[in-house]
């Protein structure tokens, strides 16, 4: 047995001992609760999530497995697919279900698209569907799951998928177009309505992931925030999910897939009707599975009611459109695009986005890095709403320490450059070995020299052959589970 493999314990312990190791290394986690950092845990206040503990306690242990041994379940499931299908506009004629997130719901619907195209394409025999870019890499993932080609698109300038692009990628073989309302990396929403109209004329389907926005659109709408159509009013849109347990501030482990038309969603569904054990049917990827969240939101639904989500949509959208305009008035900083909600990202002409990153983290604010372009990620949720002000002090300090330190764009090219030449003249998997030790100190920042973290953005981007950071992350992922 190797030194730090754990053995099963031979005895109980004690309750309080429990809780306090758990105290303790729950103690090393981020205090998202602090409102600095975003996305990742949406929070609606103590009061309301109070409350909605006692709701998940009343299901702790329940199985939604079997619908007739809990048809109070089944009964919330479905009132809550109601719901939110009259939030996204569908007629009356839409079926969906609950899924344990945006993964799985994404995965379901190019499942169903698969599944009817078998039945009325045969003549298709290597599926594709079209994802731009910028779509969320849970249609890459299932794509690879389901054995089906993904035809990556490019973006525009302003983010949104380029629709000549798009209409060049349709060939005999696809069955789906993906688009985002809004995109994860840049907050913006698909033109919806020209996508659905190509999958339309071609008779594929075209699924709009709504996960980000589909608990968000439909309220900043209501309160006239410019937001483009991206929902079920749009001929074309086959299928929409939107995830409960984002904006919807459910516990995590809700989010709601629903198809315009009933009919297709047998093609979702498994069956399984030879098993000694019985005969095997599920709407959704899992079997056994919680009821706890599903409940809590029925209950946050009922709690807020439209009037409640108008009110939490309103004050994140003042947060996030305070420090959007105040990014902007930092010489050197700009939003990337218009975004329509509360996601955006925002970049620097001058200055490394990264070593701001690092010097934002050293203020204790956690800011999610992203490539092409390099640029910073911010989802503004309720929790966040308080410390808009506090933000846009500390990123003025930050941005001017970084020009202060003299690490602008150009150093930081230095590295990159150097970096390549690296990672061609060294074997791969030396450089691996670098790079893996640099990802190590992945959080941690220097004084006044630039951080691992930077440097490890900077190298992972400057890779010209992306199979070299597939194989980095590998062996990352392959390190971080295990002892
Ligand atoms: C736009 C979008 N789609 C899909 C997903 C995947 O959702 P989940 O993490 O719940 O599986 C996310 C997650 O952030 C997202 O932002």
């Amino acid at each position: 047995m190797k030194k730090n493999n754990k053995k099963f314990p031979s005895s109980g312990t004690g309750s309080d001992n429990i809780l306090s190791a758990i105290k303790k290394r729950k103690s090393k986690d981020i205090k998202w609760d602090s409102g600095k950092m975003f996305g990742f845990v949406y929070h609606p206040g103590d009061e309301i999530s109070q409350f909605i503990e006692q709701v998940y306690n009343l299901y702790f242990y329940e199985n939604a497995l079997n619908p007739s041994l809990f048809p109070s379940i089944r009964e919330f499931e479905n009132e809550i697919v109601s719901m939110t299908a009259s939030l996204l506009n569908a007629g009356d004629d839409f079926a969906g279900n609950i899924t344990s997130g945006g993964t799985e719901s994404i995965f379901l619907a190019i499942k169903t698209a698969r599944d009817i195209s078998r039945q009325n394409k045969p003549h298709i025999k290597n599926p594709e569907i079209i994802v731009p870019v910028t779509a969320h890499p849970a249609f890459n993932k299932a794509a690879h799951y389901l054995g089906i080609k993904v035809i990556p698109v490019l973006a525009g300038e302003d983010k949104r998928v380029d629709l000549d692009a798009l209409k060049n990628a349709i060939s005999s073989s696809t069955i789906l177009i993906a688009c985002s309302a809004p995109t994860f990396p840049h907050g913006v929403v698909d033109p919806v309505d020209k996508i659905a109209q190509l999958a339309l004329e071609h008779n594929i389907f075209c699924h709009v992931d709504a996960c980000l926005g589909g608990f968000m659109l439909p309220f900043i709408e209501k309160m006239d925030f410019p937001v483009p159509l991206y929902d079920f009013r749009i001929p074309g849109v086959t299928s929409i999910s939107a995830d409960a347990h984002k904006y919807g501030y459910a516990p995590k482990g809700v989010s709601i897939i629903i198809y315009r038309d009933s009919k297709i969603r047998k093609q979702q569904f498994f069956v399984h009707t030879d098993w000694p054990g019985g005969i095997f049917g599920t709407p959704c990827f899992q079997g056994t599975r919680s009821a706890a969240s599903v409940v809590s939101f029925w209950a946050l639904v009922h709690l807020l009611g439209m009037k409640g989500y108008l009110e939490l949509a309103g004050k994140t959208m003042e947060a996030a459109k305070f420090i959007m305009k105040n990014i902007n008035r930092i010489p050197g900083l700009k939003i990337i695009s218009n975004p329509e909600m509360s996601v955006f990202a925002f970049t620097s002409d001058h200055n490394d986005i990264y070593l701001i990153a690092d010097e934002m983290a050293s203020r204790g604010w956690h800011l999610d890095r992203q490539q092409f372009p390099e640029s910073l990620h911010m989802t503004i949720t309720h929790s966040n709403t308080v410390q808009a002000e506090p933000f846009i002090k500390d990123l003025l300090k930050s941005v001017n320490k970084v020009r202060k330190s003299g690490f602008h764009k150009v150093s930081s090219s230095i590295k990159v450059s150097s970096a390549q030449i690296l990672s061609r003249i060294l074997p791969s998997e030396t450089f691996r070995k670098i790079t893996r030790s640099g990802a190590s100190g992945i959080h941690t920042s220097g004084k006044n020299k630039p951080s691992k973290s930077a440097v490890i953005y900077g190298i992972a981007a400057s890779f010209e052959n992306r199979k070299d950071v597939r194989l980095m992350i590998l062996d990352l992922l392959d390190q971080m589970y295990r002892l």
